[in-house]
């Protein structure tokens, strides 16, 4: 490649197409010779894991739940991952898109960030964070804002929509893979629907705390969970969600103005994530902005204008770690 690219463009002789000249040097016969070469090598390592994941899975998950962790492993177009020119990257295997567990890592997130596909302008898109797929068959709202209704609706969606920025010209332009309702996305939820939150040892069947295991920090943070922080209010037990959205308004705190071309806009109602399991995965909140619990706890002694101690606040820390 480098040596054809070191030759000037009057020496390079032009492929001619069936339109005519073209400005491309490469016949269309090398280019997809280059594609096939690239898919073969990715179906190969692909293959590869589905050996893994089937010596792993088999005779444990029933044969619709494997094919629907088959297709949570398999690359698909997106926006910034496709066959097209406009792509983020030179490597080739980016040529054939995402799994949906790139970003949901092994069901549960690896912590990056996106703009939001929903909203326009752009300096309005605000930040999310990938969210742990832990619980969701315990969940009624999916998206941080977008209150889909189902696991299924999402997952025929993101692909559709979220995966091109909420773009569907894009989407046709750069091969959008549309999955089949009733078989493919019925498969890869009941995949996602079995991954449970992690274990907590503490907690009891009502997903309160065993006076006899807990400690007496994490028994006053119960205590102010459920009194003088009135978390109770947005996250019961045993989930410790109400499964709906609350508008905290917090933009009573700040100026809406524009931060390194992002505007610091109201961010509206956003859904109450379910606090089980939530030590697992930082930052916290629907755009990442809390990297520690001790950050979330300080946010909403702020939004709610809580006058917590700092005592109350380490106790309320000790108990979010044992959900
Ligand atoms: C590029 C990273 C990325 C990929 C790839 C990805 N997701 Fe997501 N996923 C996200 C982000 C970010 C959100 C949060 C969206 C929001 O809040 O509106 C999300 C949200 C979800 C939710 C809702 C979770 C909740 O708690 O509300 C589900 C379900 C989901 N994704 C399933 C999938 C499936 C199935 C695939 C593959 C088809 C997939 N995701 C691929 C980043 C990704
Ligand atoms: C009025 C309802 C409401 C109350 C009261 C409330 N929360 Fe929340 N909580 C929410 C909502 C809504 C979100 C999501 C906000 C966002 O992502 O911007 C959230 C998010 C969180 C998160 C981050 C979850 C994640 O997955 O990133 C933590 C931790 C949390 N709350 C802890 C608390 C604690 C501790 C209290 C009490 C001091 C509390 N909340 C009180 C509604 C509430």
């Amino acid at each position: 490649m480098t040596a054809v690219a070191s030759v000037s463009p009057a020496q390079q002789p032009t492929v001619t197409s069936s339109y005519g000249p073209t400005n491309q040097t490469e016949t269309f016969g090398q280019i997809k010779a280059a594609r096939m070469a690239v898919k073969a090598g990715r179906a190969k390592a692909h293959a590869d894991l589905l050996v893994t994941v089937y010596e792993m899975f088999n005779g444990i998950l029933n044969p619709k739940q494997l094919e629907g962790l088959r297709l949570l492993v398999t690359q698909f177009p997106q926006q910034q991952f496709n066959a097209t020119e406009d792509r983020r990257t030179d490597r080739p295997e980016g040529m054939l898109g995402v799994t949906c567990f790139d970003c949901h890592a092994n069901g549960h997130t690896n912590g990056a960030a996106h703009l939001v596909g929903d909203i326009r302008p752009q300096e309005f898109r605000h930040r999310i964070e990938t969210p742990s797929l832990h619980g969701v068959n315990i969940q009624r709202l999916f998206g941080s804002q977008r209150a889909l209704k189902t696991v299924e609706d999402f997952t025929e969606f993101e692909q559709r929509a979220a995966y091109f920025d909420g773009d569907h010209v894009m989407a046709a332009k750069k091969g959008a893979n549309m999955l089949e309702r009733g078989s493919q996305v019925q498969a890869m939820s009941e995949f996602m629907e079995i991954l449970d939150f992690p274990p907590a040892p503490k907690l009891n069947v009502y997903g309160e705390l065993d006076a006899a295991t807990a400690t007496a920090s994490e028994r006053r943070g119960e205590a102010l969970f459920n009194g003088k922080g009135q978390c109770v209010r947005c996250h019961q037990a045993p989930y410790y969600t109400d499964n709906t959205m609350h508008d905290l308004r917090a933009e009573r705190f700040y100026e809406q103005e524009l931060a390194n071309g992002m505007m610091m806009a109201h961010d509206g109602a956003i859904k109450t994530f379910p606090l089980r399991g939530i030590k697992d995965s930082p930052p916290y909140l629907h755009d990442g902005r809390c990297f520690t619990l001790e950050d979330t706890v300080e946010y909403f002694n702020l939004v709610r204008q809580l006058h917590l101690h700092a005592e109350e606040k380490k106790d309320l820390v000790a108990f979010l770690r044992t959900l």
